[in-house]
């Protein structure tokens, strides 16, 4: 399976997450390449865990003395684990055909663009410390009305604090919080 090459939407989340993680429990969900992780460590994170669905792309973290866990979203993660910042640079566009099977599995997040998310907001809650946050990356392609009204019914409030308008679409940081 191939391995995400950074682009806007991981800088979008890389250069942000000073404002964040110094000192505290970091969680980079779908990590890829590693470059949340990573910044994570310059930015002096107190702990840092790496999770994948893709296998490679761990076995190459650990090269770099990374924590990972190869999981499907928390699948892996033990029950009780909690974190003070948990990131997701998620696949969230909706599916489209005439991609290629192996590039489809790390940009869609199903067939509307959403699913991959929901499950990961509806799983995240549980491992969220009490002042934790969730930085979050969705696209003005991602569908909101799912999104919204699961963070509404699961007492979460959110703002965006940063955001770049691309070519086609305008990506979006979130800042999640119970
Ligand atoms: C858009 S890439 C982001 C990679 C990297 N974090 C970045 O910012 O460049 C999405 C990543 O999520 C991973 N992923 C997709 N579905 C997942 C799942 N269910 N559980 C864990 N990781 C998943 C993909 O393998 C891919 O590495």
């Amino acid at each position: 399976m191939m391995i995400y090459v950074p682009k806007e939407d991981s800088f979008l989340l890389q250069r942000n997450l000073k404002f964040y993680v110094r000192n505290k429990i970091f969680l980079d969900v779908g990590t890829g390449s590693g470059i949340q992780s990573i910044e994570a460590k310059k930015c002096e994170a107190k702990s840092i865990l790496a999770l994948d669905i893709n296998e490679e792309a761990i076995k190459d973290l650990k090269k770099q003395e990374i924590n990972t866990v190869k999981s499907n979203l928390f699948s892996n993660i033990k029950k009780e684990e909690k974190f003070d910042v948990i990131a997701f640079n998620p696949p969230y566009l909706p599916r489209d055909k005439r991609e290629d099977k192996e590039s489809r599995k790390i940009t869609t997040g199903g067939k509307r663009g959403d699913e991959i998310i929901v499950k990961f907001l509806k799983q995240a809650k549980d491992h969220l410390k009490k002042e934790g946050v969730i930085l979050l990356v969705l696209s003005s392609l991602t569908p909101r009305g799912n999104i919204d009204s699961l963070l509404k019914k699961q007492r979460m409030s959110f703002k965006v604090i940063d955001e770049e308008k691309l070519f086609f679409e305008k990506i979006q940081l979130l800042e999640i919080k119970t």
